[in-house]
């Protein structure tokens, strides 16, 4: 086949992939990924019916998410920052066709700000004196398995513009902890992670759990295991800046850190520590995230440098996968972008090699049983 008919039968698989995945995901109402995709080769300089198109297209995006800008200025650059977006969108559904990509309600931002304003990783240096978690047996591991089901996870929540990832990484997984300890389900607060811990790292100078400016889930816990425990949401709940003063009431703890440790890169491992000990802390390359729209993302290409901190709470033993025309296992992962990012707050990544960075660094933690003392 020679390279041309190669492409055009490419660009003809993405279309039927984009277009089923779409009609999957409940989303195939919105035209857009079709008309990024069919438009990947067009200019809009070129082209001028795509670029009322674009503008058509962001007339949408501001109503859909209610965006708002303060100036003339501020809306044309937006404008600019949405076009280019869309192109990122393209790219991105190109490079992985078994997910859709499109436009999110980061459409307006730059790559540097979605990092900045909505990511908050502090650093990806695997804790070197970490616990190491114990060899768990995996013969037994179940086909498929979702914590949602059993009731060890909380509705999505939503860390704003804040660089907090790591506070809402930290509390999903002593949520699912608590959860198997006690037998309750209790949303507890970031809050409390971005306004009191300042837990830093022995071995590097510097870096600290620091609010909106990112932090690391390991050193959360070390906090929450000093400091006692956390607090329930209700009685701290999340403002998404860190300009205020801690307000920790020891006498209101709701969930207790029992012992936690780095699981083995091995994913097998990962599952096994993900079924007996509940949802656990991992970090990610979120690249592909700003324009994520649904289905399972398995980019053949992505970066292993971490930078977000999210929650695995189950995998599937067959994802969507036509292009191949093989099913393929995938991770679901729980988000903090709120219920209206990707698929309802989650977002699905095949497993099998490490993509995104996604097997590098995964923590458990355990709860103390606070009924019973
Ligand atoms: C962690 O704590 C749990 C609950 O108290 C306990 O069952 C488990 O053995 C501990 N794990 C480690 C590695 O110490």
């Amino acid at each position: 086949m020679s390279l041309l008919h190669f492409s055009g039968f490419l660009v003809f698989s993405l279309l039927l992939v984009s277009s089923a995945v779409l009609a999957e995901t409940s989303v195939g109402e919105d035209p857009l990924i079709r008309q990024v995709v069919d438009g990947q080769d067009r200019s809009s300089s070129s082209n001028p019916n795509l670029l009322g198109d674009e503008y058509h297209h962001f007339s949408l995006f501001k109503r859909r998410f209610k965006k708002s800008y303060g100036s003339q200025e501020e809306h044309d650059y937006r404008f600019s920052v949405f076009r280019r977006n869309l192109r990122r969108a393209a790219r991105h559904q190109m490079l992985d066709p078994t997910a859709s990509h499109g436009v999110t309600q980061f459409s307006d931002l730059t790559p540097a700000e979605f990092k900045r304003q909505v990511l908050g990783l502090r650093r990806l240096r695997f804790p070197k004196d970490a616990n190491k978690a114990p060899i768990l047996p995996t013969n037994d591991l179940p086909e498929d398995f979702d914590w949602r089901e059993k009731g060890a996870v909380t509705p999505v929540k939503n860390q704003g513009s804040c660089g907090s990832c790591w506070s809402f990484s930290t509390t999903g997984a002593l949520e699912g902890a608590n959860f198997l300890a006690t037998g309750n389900l209790v949303s507890l607060s970031e809050q409390q992670l971005v306004d009191c811990d300042h837990e830093c790292d022995p071995e590097e100078q510097g870096a600290c759990d620091s609010g909106c400016n990112g932090g690391l889930m390991n050193s959360a816990f070390e906090y929450t295991l000093k400091a006692g425990g956390l607090m329930r949401e209700e009685d701290y709940p999340y403002t998404g800046t860190d300009r205020g003063t801690c307000k920790f009431d020891k006498e209101k703890i709701a969930a207790k850190v029992a012992n936690f440790s780095v699981v083995s890169l091995d994913e097998d491992q990962i599952a096994a520590n993900l079924v007996k000990n509940g949802p656990l802390a991992v970090a990610i390359n979120a690249v592909f995230m700003q324009t994520y729209v649904g289905g399972v993302s398995c980019p053949y290409i992505c970066s292993k440098r971490l930078d977000h901190g999210v929650l695995l709470v189950g995998y599937g033993s067959a994802g969507y996968a036509p292009v191949r025309m093989k099913e393929k296992p995938y991770w679901i992962i729980k988000n903090s972008w709120g219920p209206n990012w990707g698929e309802n707050g989650f977002y699905k990544i095949c497993r099998g090699r490490n993509v995104c960075g996604v097997d590098s660094m995964v923590s458990t933690v355990a709860a103390v049983n606070i009924n019973s003392n």
